[in-house]
């Protein structure tokens, strides 16, 4: 580029000496002597004159004229960094300012326009939902990464098709359809499963619209609300474990009670029977009610612990005292191996129900001459509580299980015992209000072990 800007000094310094020579040929035959070296020296001068001047042409209005050109030619093709060299001369050195200033604006917009679309790209790939921009002529500019996580494929499996030919749910491009077609937002939603997990998604297709009015596509957005789902069906559930709960103690009640309003029944030993079924049920329902009030208050947002220094030693001999009766009851052992002086930080009646709903379960899940062990020690910043028995223990596949409401491994047994299935629901509640955990080994026929672990100093309450 330089070189043959150059050449292109030298060729017109040639051109222009040549038309000096051939006027030299012309004008020398027609002068002779003294004229004839005064009008060689004319014309050597004004030669050298012609090329100083061109030179100083070239120089200040060629050669930055064909730099500037190129330093254009660089920014046409997006390369913002190109500048054109600024010389002093006036007015192509104002030209290569304002080339100047024009790329580092054309830099800074570009530089600016990089940062907005990386911003929007980190928003929409980081967005909770999934999303999906289609153009007005139905092909996909867009998904984002929580779209490929619900349906799969890459992203390249989308990009520049028609909508339809990538979404295999109906629904859907019937929706998208619907809001192409009336201009306005639709919503539905739909199962979908990938890789073995159902998941339920709620959609939003949205057209968009230019200045003017005119539709230029349609933008689709996946929630996912399978938890949501989770905690409606859960919801559900409770309801009807509760229905089913309340009602068998209030059917035999009111059995028995009409059984007694019968004028015939004279036996005072059945009436004693009859009304004695009648207080144990009653029995079971304030048990019940309690169980059921004292989880809604433990599941309350406003919930919060009574925090206080708790002497656990203390707490865990004053819980066994209290089971005492019943254990002896059924000739079952209480061994006591807690250490001195432990203490925590924590609400003390609660953890008082924690311990008693254990040794209460102990008792009733172990059979008659059975043991129970009570150990609590302490271990770097945790209190550790361990209940074990030597009862009827549980299923391993069925361990996760007991801490869920209303659950019981037998349902029967556990009823007989006067069980409500949300002795361990409270427990776990309790436990978490602490930051603490609860885990579970047992043996079928064997027995089992409760192992409780509280942090010494509850931190954030
Ligand atoms: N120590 C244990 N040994 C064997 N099974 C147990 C033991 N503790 C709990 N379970 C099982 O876990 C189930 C759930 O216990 P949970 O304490 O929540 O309910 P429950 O004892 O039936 O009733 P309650 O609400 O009156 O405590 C019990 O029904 C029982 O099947
Ligand atoms: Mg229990």
């Amino acid at each position: 580029m330089k070189k043959t800007r150059a050449n292109l000094f030298f060729v017109y310094s040639l051109i222009v000496t040549l038309l000096f020579l051939i006027l030299l040929t012309l004008i020398l035959p027609l002068t002779s002597g003294g004229d004839r070296v005064i009008a060689t020296l004319i014309l050597v001068g004004g030669l050298a004159v012609v090329v100083v001047l061109f030179y100083q042409i070239y120089l200040n209005y060629i050669k930055p004229v064909h730099q500037i050109t190129g330093t254009l030619q660089e920014l046409i093709r997006g390369n913002y960094k190109a500048r054109a060299f600024e010389s002093y001369h006036y007015g192509t050195g104002r030209l290569a300012q304002s080339v100047n200033q024009l790329a580092r604006n054309l830099q800074y917009l570009n530089r600016q326009e990089k940062m907005h679309g990386r911003q929007l790209h980190t928003v929409i790939d980081h967005m909770e939902s999934g999303l999906m921009l289609i153009d007005e002529q139905g092909y996909v500019h867009l998904v984002n990464r929580k779209f490929i996580e619900q349906f799969g494929k890459t992203e390249e499996a989308y990009h520049n098709k028609i909508y339809y030919h990538v979404m295999d749910q109906q629904k859907v491009y019937q929706a998208v359809q619907e809001a192409f077609l009336y201009e306005q937002t639709v919503k539905g939603s739909i199962t979908q499963s990938k890789d073995g997990q159902v998941s339920h998604l709620e959609f939003v297709g949205a057209p968009f619209f230019n200045e003017s009015r005119e539709l230029r596509g349609v933008v689709l957005v996946f929630h996912d609300i399978t938890d949501l789902k989770k905690v409606e069906q859960m919801r559900k559930d409770f309801v009807a474990n509760v229905s089913h709960e309340l009602k068998t103690p209030i059917t035999s009640i009111k059995g028995f009670a009409e059984t007694l309003l019968d004028d015939e029944l004279t036996n005072i030993e059945l009436q004693r029977k009859f009304l004695t079924i009648i207080y144990k049920e009653s029995d079971r329902l304030q048990a019940l009610i309690h169980d059921l009030l004292e989880l809604s208050k433990l599941e309350k947002e406003e919930f919060r612990l009574k925090i206080a220094k708790v002497n656990m030693t203390e707490l865990l001999s004053d819980s066994v005292e209290i089971v005492r009766s019943q254990a002896e009851q059924k000739a079952i052992e209480i061994k006591f191996e807690v250490a001195n002086e432990l203490f925590l930080t924590g609400d003390a009646p609660r953890l008082k129900q924690v311990f008693l709903n254990l040794l209460y379960n102990a008792i009733n899940y172990t059979s008659e001459g059975g043991t129970i062990l009570l150990r609590a020690k302490q271990t770097d910043q945790w209190l550790e509580v361990q209940v074990s028995d030597t009862g009827i223990g549980i299923p391993k596949a069925l361990i996760d299980r007991i801490f869920e409401r209303f659950y019981r491994v037998d349902k029967a047994r556990s009823r007989n015992t006067g069980g409500t299935g949300l002795g361990l629901a409270i427990v776990k509640h309790i436990l978490e209000a602490h930051d603490g955990l609860i885990q579970v080994e047992s043996e079928l026929d064997a027995g089992s072990t409760f192992t409780v672990s509280i942090p010494l100093t509850l931190n954030n309450h």
